[in-house]
């Protein structure tokens, strides 16, 4: 049954081609799949890839689907909104994965009385690994909603949330997470590299603990803190280096760059808001 619901995504980009990918790696077929966009030459890169219809025109694009995933930068979210609200009697799921945008607003943009779902995913979807927080507004049914966890489980994990503010601390969390990462992980490296190591090696050594250490707490019963402990022995390096982050109060400047990212969230939303 499934099988025979028609995905259309608007925007062919780096999302659109994660969760494309991610969705043909599992139970749903390229015919079911359709993209649109302007640029002539990425929609026949996407045919080669994936085998899916593609359309140069939204509208066109949108009569012919049951959920529509909107995958264009948040900028031309309201113009792409409003080209498409003559098209979209048959109602179908709307998914937006627009940075920031309320689903009031597309709601507005819209103007009628659609089911709108509004997801944050993160970048490691292009490799499947990604994390996403969703809402659904008032008019979504179960079906839709469980519709959209097979379509955003494809490329990870996804979480509902209970209200729409939430959405900001998920963008300061999984949305901006991965770059805070590559930080913690490029400031490793360099001082591997000033303490006196190859670059290369400190580079690959600096990911591959990342990675493992991720996957230890992916893996673990313990909390973070409960495995940090573990390997924190008294008099230790590792207590040398834990002891000079909390001097600095580490959590403190993790906890003002993820509120700056939360207001940021809610200030682009605000921007956009068609109610404000
Ligand atoms: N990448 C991430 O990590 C991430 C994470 C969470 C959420 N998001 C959200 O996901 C959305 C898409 O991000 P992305 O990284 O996939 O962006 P992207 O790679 O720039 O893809 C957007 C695509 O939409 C096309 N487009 C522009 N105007 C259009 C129109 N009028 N009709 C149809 N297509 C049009 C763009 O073409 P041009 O390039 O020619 O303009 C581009 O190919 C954004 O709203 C972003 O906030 C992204």
């Amino acid at each position: 049954m499934q099988k025979q619901t028609v995905i259309g995504f608007i925007g062919a980009g780096n999302m659109a081609f994660a969760l494309i990918s991610g969705l043909l790696a599992g139970k749903f077929l390229a015919q079911n799949i359709k993209i649109s966009d302007l640029d002539k030459p990425l929609l026949k890169q996407r045919k080669a890839e994936f085998g899916v219809e593609t359309f140069s025109n939204n509208a066109k694009l949108v009569r012919q689907c049951d959920v529509v995933i909107l995958a264009v930068k948040p900028q031309i979210l309201p113009t792409i909104c409003q080209e498409l609200r003559e098209h979209i009697t048959h109602k179908p799921l709307i998914i937006s994965i627009a940075a920031g945008i309320k689903s009031s607003s597309i709601a507005g943009w819209l103007a009628g009385d659609l089911s709108i779902v509004r997801a944050m995913p993160n970048t490691p979807a292009l490799l499947g690994m990604g994390a996403t927080g969703m809402i659904a507004n008032a008019a979504c049914t179960a079906k839709q909603k469980k519709l959209t966890e097979q379509i955003i489980g494809s490329v990870g994990l996804c979480f509902w949330v209970e209200n729409e503010e939430m959405m900001d601390a998920v963008t300061a969390l999984s949305g901006s997470g991965p770059a805070y990462l590559f930080l913690l992980i490029e400031s490793m490296a360099n001082t591997a590299v000033a303490l006196g190591l190859d670059e290369e090696i400190a580079r690959k050594l600096s990911v591959q603990t990342a990675l493992g250490a991720s996957m230890m707490a992916s893996k673990s019963d313990d909390s973070a803190a409960q495995l940090r402990a573990k390997v924190t022995s008294k008099n230790g390096t590792t207590q040398a280096a834990i002891e000079s982050f909390q001097e600095q109060d580490f959590e403190l400047i993790v906890s003002r760059a993820m509120r700056a990212a939360a207001d940021r969230a809610r200030e682009i939303g605000a921007e956009f808001d068609s109610n404000e």
